[in-house]
């Protein structure tokens, strides 16, 4: 009898249970979405609760799908949206507040005083490989613990737990209050501001400087090995939890980057490029993240750069809901296709502040070059092109921190399936652009990191041999037309800055 391995991935706007064979073949989803809860400008959060029953729907689901059962699955991985924040209380096992989403802005003055006792932005960079910045945990705890009534007296009397959504779920999982594992795994961990990326450790003096009592804080295992079962009750019942990867760094294992030099992009929410760097930490002077990539079981820990870009897909989104200018996600593709450009037009995004390589909490979003030339189709493809322009932007600076230039991008995620962005990508970059045949790698990355710990798979060059291509676009555009376009761009995201105070 065949057995398959499942994976958890809990994304930023739903959670999906994914089944695979040995060949790294889908053999069943189900997928369900949750809230975006909005209740203020800048401020992001999701019902954790919600999350947590959506991820026993579709374990459940998924397992029907497929006719199977838990006795068929050797192992389940977990991946999920990174530095998303939840406290809840270790006893009842409820949250003290909605989980603060990665989006959020919320903790901008924080950040600021942080920066303020000394070293600015690069405070920590050193110790940690990221800037301060809102996109991480540690100020989205201190500010739980800093607004919630009673919550810091609560954490310092040890009673409540921090988790991001890997950890909330695998606690939950393993029993929650009667016996929950409290672990999460390095790549997770270096997203908080509070880990030391050297030694894979809490750091106590960020810590201290953000009053967060390490009591809280999970253990960091590594992002493969057996962390615990799930209880008897679930639907997969018995089955030990045996892999934990933040999802880009999943997404980047499940692509095969496992050699120094490989790079991917996927296009999700937001976009995130990860260059693997080896076991060497390559600490960015232009604007991007040093961040664990994975590490399995007793190995060396082996290091990314990151380009982390925080609104791609989700400007996709917001044209859908907020403006409802079109009914799905694919029609952007067919309005776009009505014109041969952008007609002068740009969109920055900048609804988060700008992630790399800016670094801007102070940046809001603009539309920039309008005239009445301009239609819907000219502003389709400006949604499009800002994808492919920001992406340029972190493989510039990819190339400049690691002084050898990328030659071909391999990309995942859900708008790969768009052929006008892909190609519009390829051209702007100057390199071809690949598609693998399966493209939900997220939820195998995680697959592969359980299936590696319960010997499913047996080495990394498993993962390679079931990599396949599927697509490539080569780049087509006149190199001229391809910087002045660029040239505009840059000039465009100049005119985002300064609009908080
Ligand atoms: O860092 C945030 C990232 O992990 C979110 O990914 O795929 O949920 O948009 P995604």
């Amino acid at each position: 009898m065949s057995s398959y391995v499942a994976a958890i991935d809990q994304g930023t706007t739903s959670t999906r249970t994914m089944i695979f064979d040995h060949a790294g073949r889908v053999v069943a989803v189900d997928q369900r979405e949750h809230e975006q809860i909005f209740p203020k400008a800048g401020w992001v959060e999701h019902d954790a609760e919600e999350i947590w029953a959506n991820t026993r729907a579709t374990a459940a689901g998924a397992l029907a799908n497929a006719d199977l059962h838990a006795s068929d699955v050797v192992a389940v991985g977990i991946t999920n949206q990174r530095e998303t924040t939840l406290v809840w209380d270790r006893t009842t096992g409820k949250p003290v507040y909605n989980a603060i989403v990665w989006q959020d802005t919320r903790t901008d003055r924080i950040v600021t005083e942080l920066g303020e006792l000394g070293g600015g932005q690069e405070r920590y960079r050193e110790r940690t490989g990221l800037p301060l910045a809102t996109y991480f945990s540690g100020p989205k705890i201190k500010w739980i613990l800093d607004n919630v009534e009673g919550a810091r007296q609560r954490a310092e009397a040890g009673d409540l737990l921090f988790g991001n959504m890997d950890t909330w779920l695998l606690w939950n999982m393993t029993g929650g209050p009667d016996g929950g594992v409290h672990v999460t795994d390095p790549t997770n961990a270096s997203r908080t501001l509070l880990m030391d990326i050297g030694t894979l450790s809490w750091d106590p003096d960020i810590a201290a400087d953000m009053g967060i009592p390490l009591s809280m804080l999970p253990e960091i295992r590594s992002s493969s090995e057996e962390y615990g079962h799930v209880r008897a009750r679930g639907a997969l019942g018995g089955v030990p939890i045996a892999g934990i990867l933040g999802d880009q760094q999943a997404a980047t294992f499940g692509q095969a980057c496992l050699s120094p030099g490989e790079a991917k992009n996927t296009y999700g929410t937001g976009n995130f490029v990860l260059l693997n760097t080896g076991t060497e930490k390559v600490l960015s002077r232009n604007g991007l993240l040093t961040t664990v990539c994975y590490k399995i079981g007793s190995q060396e820990p082996v290091y990314a750069l990151e380009g982390a870009i925080a609104v791609t897909g989700s400007l996709v989104q917001w044209l859908r809901d907020n403006l409802g200018m079109i009914s799905s996600a694919a029609e952007i593709e067919e309005h776009a296709r009505t014109v041969e450009d952008n007609g002068g037009a740009y969109f920055v995004p900048a609804f988060s502040g700008l992630f790399a390589p800016y670094w801007r909490s102070d940046a809001r979003g603009v539309i920039v070059g309008l005239t009445r030339f301009v239609n819907k189709g000219h502003l389709a493809r400006a949604v499009l092109e800002a994808t492919a322009f920001q992406t340029r932007e972190v493989i510039d600076a990819m190339n400049a921190d690691s002084g050898v230039p990328l030659k071909s991008l391999k990309v995942d995620g859900g708008m790969v399936a768009n052929d006008l962005l892909m190609q519009f990508q390829a051209d702007i970059l100057g390199v071809p652009v690949i598609r693998p045949v399966v493209s939900e790698t997220t939820a195998l990355g995680a697959a592969y990191a359980a299936g590696l710990a319960v010997g499913f798979w047996e080495s990394e060059d498993d993962i390679r041999t079931n990599w396949a291509q599927d697509k490539q676009w080569d780049p087509a555009m006149d190199p001229d037309r391809r910087e002045s376009q660029y040239r505009n761009w840059k000039k465009a995201v100049t005119r985002t800055f300064d609009w908080v105070e």
